[in-house]
């Protein structure tokens, strides 16, 4: 069954490939972006409008809800409109949604542009990884699947130094103006320059050759796939291969999906259950509520979101060291010593919550615990992208057969956007109520995404897509 890589594939393809892969993973760096951006923005959002904190959990929270619905429709409309059309649809709605942001008139109407906003983030996250995969040759299709997560992690980085040199003008608060908006309005503002970006690159890539096969525009395919592969690989036999992976009298719906196993294809089971193992563990805790999370424990505002640029900047390494290893030692192990290494840390951490004494609001920790629960994040944090970060997106990309590629990567993608919901809402009454109990969960998560692996992910590095099902 494995397949080999095309010999044909020379350096200035690869360049190529590399430039197109780079400027559709523009929508990963909005989904960082826009998804972290709000953490800045929170505490200014909260005193203009004068809303107590669970109006405002619900702003942060509704966009994911968003997402979830932008998954669902963004793979009907990727095989029906293109995969680059649809991410035009996407950096448009990033583009309005940004300006609504950042000139709300009420609270209400903030909630409206960040569903938006969400839709656009759950479009990019199906489309990115389903493009990608699909322009690159299978010897390199790990590691520029790769491209996504380091973009996300990027968006997610760079919103948070935006965001900091964006108080910092402000004079650290974020309710004071600068001509004429308040700080955060600026910051939620800000996206509106990656989502032009995006918008203009995503004019100027080629459409997926499979999506030009499906959609009989077969010279065309042809060329892309000349481009991307080279013209000394067999394109013909490429072209030849695609076209009978796709042979169907009809566009894949979601009703394609249906299998005998609970109502769906196994291998959307599987896709689902990655997704939500990957958001299970426990993650965005650490990225939309790392400042209260530490200050939880007694760690000082300005300690809290340094920690929070800290722990970003392990996870831009950790996806290095991804993109280092995926085509190398492949997805499979990389997500069981990922597991492995989360469980560990969590388990650690959950050992030193458990040592807090409740003081107040907070919980104070004896400072070696403190010390040992930092660390322990940060390994957390190094093995989620070493690992699950990456090899989830880059498997949600290439492990579904062509035909239902689409439909298939947005129903799992939509699961993973239910699931985030699910950790980020709950996270803080959770914590409210133990978070050694927490993060208990969260270890359970880790160790049962190992046994999952091990049983039911097989290996799909180096083989072509036409070989998935
Ligand atoms: C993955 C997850 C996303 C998370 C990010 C953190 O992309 O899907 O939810 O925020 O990793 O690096």
């Amino acid at each position: 069954m494995a397949g080999t890589a095309p010999s044909g594939t020379s350096s200035e393809n690869i360049g190529h490939v590399v430039f197109i892969t780079a400027a559709a993973a523009i929508g990963g760096f909005l989904f960082g972006y826009d998804s972290a951006v709000i953490n800045g923005a929170v505490t200014g959002i909260q005193k203009h409008f004068a809303v107590g904190p669970v109006q405002i959990g619900f702003v942060v929270a509704i966009a994911l809800l968003g997402s979830a619905l932008g998954a669902w429709i963004a793979g009907g409309l990727a095989d029906r409109w293109g995969r680059t059309r649809t991410m035009q649809v996407a950096a448009i709605l990033f583009a309005i949604s940004s300006v609504g942001q950042a000139l709300p008139f009420a609270v209400w109407d903030l909630a409206f542009w960040r569903v938006l906003a969400g839709v656009g983030i759950g479009m990019a996250s199906v489309i990115g990884p389903a493009y990608i995969a699909e322009v690159s040759p299978p010897a390199y299709r790990g590691r520029l699947g790769s491209f996504q997560q380091l973009a996300i992690v990027l968006g997610i980085a760079v919103s948070q130094l935006v965001n900091y040199a964006i108080a910092e003008t402000a004079g650290g608060n974020v309710n004071n103006k600068l001509a004429g908006l308040e700080a955060w309005q600026w910051m939620l503002g800000a996206c509106l320059v990656p989502a032009l970006l995006y918008l203009l690159f995503s004019t100027i890539i080629p459409e997926s050759p499979r999506f030009l096969v499906a959609a009989g525009k077969t010279q065309e395919a042809r060329r892309v796939l000349a481009e991307v592969e080279g013209e000394s690989s067999d394109v013909d036999a490429r072209l030849a291969e695609i076209q009978d992976s796709l042979r169907s009298e009809r566009r894949p719906r979601l009703r394609d999906l249906r299998g005998p196993k609970f109502g769906l294809l196994p291998i959307v089971w599987i896709g689902i259950l990655l997704s939500v193992f990957q958001q299970f563990v426990g993650i965005n805790v650490i990225f939309y509520y790392s400042a209260s999370l530490w200050q939880s424990i007694g760690i000082n505002q300005s300690n809290s979101l340094l920690i929070s640029f800290s722990t970003s900047i392990i996870n831009i390494v950790g996806t290095f060291i991804a993109i280092a290893l995926v085509d190398r030692i492949g997805r499979r192990p990389l997500l069981l010593i990922g597991s492995a290494g989360m469980a560990v840390a969590l388990a650690v951490a959950a050992w030193a919550f458990s040592s807090g004494v409740p003081s107040g609001d907070t919980v104070r920790l004896p400072e070696a615990q403190g010390f040992v629960a930092l660390v322990a994040a940060h390994v957390f944090v190094l093995f989620f992208a070493l690992s699950w970060g990456v090899v989830v997106w880059v498997l949600l990309g290439e492990m579904f057969p062509n035909r239902v590629r689409a439909a298939a990567l947005s129903v799992a993608a939509s699961a993973q956007w239910v699931a985030n919901w699910l950790i980020t809402v709950s996270f803080p009454s959770l914590a409210a109520w133990s978070l050694a109990g927490a993060y208990v969960g969260y270890t359970f998560f880790a160790v049962l995404s190992f046994v999952f692996v091990w049983f039911k992910v097989r290996e799909t590095k180096g083989r072509k897509l036409e070989e998935m099902g």
